[in-house]
C-alpha cells in the first residue's frame, strides 16, 4: 500500500471584484446585511464577455498546481473535476481540461457533489493512489456561479453569497504511509436533496419541451434554490460530526489540528465550528470575506492560500471539511 500526498496546489480567481455595495445597484440588499449574516465583503465574478468558463479557470489553477508538484503534465495519470456549474450540461469539464492541458488520453472523471465536491474528489484520487493504480492524480474544484444567479431582489438570499473561482491539487504517491492523506470520510442524506438545488435543466421534473413551451420569465427553476436556515442548521451539525469522525479514526483530538480548512459556506458556520472545538484563530483559515462561497473551489482555494502564506508546514495536521447540497458532506485528515 501507498499513501497519497498533496504535491502541488494552485488557484485562480477572476480579476473582477464585486463588492457588497456593487450588489445594491442590482437588488435590494446592503453591505451591512451581507456582512452580518455571511461575513462576505466582496466576491469575484467573471467579467461578462471575458470568455472565462469553469474549465478555463480550472485549467489555470491546474497549471500552477502541476508546476508546483514538479512533474510534467504527461505524468498526470487521471483527472477528477468537481463542479456544480459545468460549461456544458454534458460532457463535464474533466475532458475539456484534458484537452486544454494537452495531456495524453488519461481518464477524466466529473464529480457532482457541490460544496463537498473537492473532498469527494480528493477521496476518489486517494483511493486510486493508495491501491497503486495511479501515481499522480489532478483534482480540480471550479465554479462559475455568476452566470447562473438570479441577480434581482427575488434571488438575493442566494446570489449575494456565491463567487467564481478555481482551485487544484496534484495528489502523488508516497511510500511513507505516516504522511499525506490519512483518511477521508464521506456522507450523504438524499432526503434533503431539494433544500439546496437547481431543478432545471434536470430531466426529472419536466421535459425540455415543456420548459420551452412555458418560456416564462417567472420560471425560477433555472436558478439555484436554498432553504438557508435549514441548510445552516444541518451544516453546523454535520461539519462537527465529520471532523470528529476523522479525528477519532486517527486517534487525534481537536487540539491536534494545526489547520482546519472548512468549506467557505458562511463565516458564521466556520466561527461556530471554531468555538465548538475551542480552536484559536491560527488553527482555522477563512477567506470567504474576499471570495464569497465558491462551492467546490472553496477548499482548494483556501488550502492554497493558507499554504502560500506559510500557515501550513511539514508535519502539520490539516483537516478539510465540507457540507452542502445533496445533502453531502465529508472530511479529510492530512499529515502534511
Ligand atoms: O455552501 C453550501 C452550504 N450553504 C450554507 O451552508 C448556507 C447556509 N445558510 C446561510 O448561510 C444563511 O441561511 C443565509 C446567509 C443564506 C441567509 O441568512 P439568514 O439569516 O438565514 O436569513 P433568512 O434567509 O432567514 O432571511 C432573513 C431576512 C428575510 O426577510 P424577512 O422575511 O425577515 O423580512 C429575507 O428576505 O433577510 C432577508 N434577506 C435579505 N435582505 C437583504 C435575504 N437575503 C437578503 C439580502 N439582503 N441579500
Amino acid at each position: 500500500m501507498y499513501n497519497s500526498k498533496i504535491s502541488g496546489l494552485g488557484y485562480y480567481v477572476p480579476d473582477h471584484v464585486v463588492s457588497n455595495d456593487d450588489l445594491t445597484q442590482l437588488m435590494d440588499t446592503s453591505d451591512e446585511w451581507i456582512q452580518e449574516r455571511t461575513g462576505i465583503q466582496e466576491r469575484r465574478w467573471v467579467k461578462p464577455g471575458s470568455g472565462e468558463t469553469t474549465s478555463s479557470m480550472g485549467v489555470k489553477a491546474a497549471k500552477i498546481a502541476i508546476e508546483r508538484a514538479g512533474i510534467d503534465k504527461n505524468e498526470i495519470d487521471f483527472i477528477v473535476f468537481a463542479t456544480l456549474s459545468p460549461d456544458y450540461y454534458f460532457p463535464g469539464p474533466g475532458v475539456t481540461v484534458q484537452k486544454e492541458l494537452g495531456i495524453k488520453t488519461v481518464g477524466a472523471l466529473d464529480v457532482r457533489n457541490q460544496c463537498s465536491g473537492f473532498v469527494y474528489g480528493l477521496s476518489v484520487a486517494d483511493q486510486f493512489i493508495k491501491t497503486g493504480m495511479y501515481k499522480h492524480v489532478l483534482v480540480i474544484g471550479s465554479e462559475l456561479h455568476s452566470h447562473g444567479l438570479d441577480k434581482t431582489t427575488r434571488g438575493r438570499g442566494v446570489s449575494v453569497i456565491f463567487g467564481d473561482g478555481a482551485g487544484a491539487a496534484v495528489l502523488s504517491r508516497t511510500e511513507d504511509t505516516t504522511k499525506g492523506i490519512l483518511s477521508t470520510h464521506l456522507h450523504s442524506e438524499g432526503e434533503h436533496a431539494e433544500e439546496l438545488s437547481l431543478i432545471a435543466p434536470g430531466m426529472g421534473k419536466r421535459w425540455v419541451t415543456d420548459i420551452l413551451a412555458d418560456n416564462s420569465e417567472q420560471d425560477e427553476s433555472y436558478y439555484p434554490y436554498m432553504n438557508g436556515q435549514f441548510v445552516f442548521k444541518n451544516a453546523v451539525v454535520r461539519f462537527s460530526e465529520v471532523i470528529m469522525e476523522g479525528l477519532n479514526k486517527n486517534e487525534l483530538t481537536p487540539q491536534d489540528i494545526d489547520m482546519l480548512i472548512p468549506h467557505q459556506a458562511n463565516l458564521r458556520i466556520a466561527q461556530f465550528i471554531q468555538k465548538k472545538f475551542k480552536l484559536s484563530d491560527d488553527q482555522v483559515y477563512n477567506n470567504i470575506q474576499k471570495y464569497g462561497n465558491t462551492t467546490a473551489a472553496s477548499i482548494p482555494i483556501a488550502l492554497t492560500e493558507a499554504w502560500e502564506k506559510g500557515k501550513i508546514k511539514e508535519g502539520d495536521t490539516v483537516v478539510l471539511a465540507a457540507f452542502g447540497s445533496g445533502f453531502t458532506w465529508g472530511s479529510a485528515i492530512i499529515k502534511w
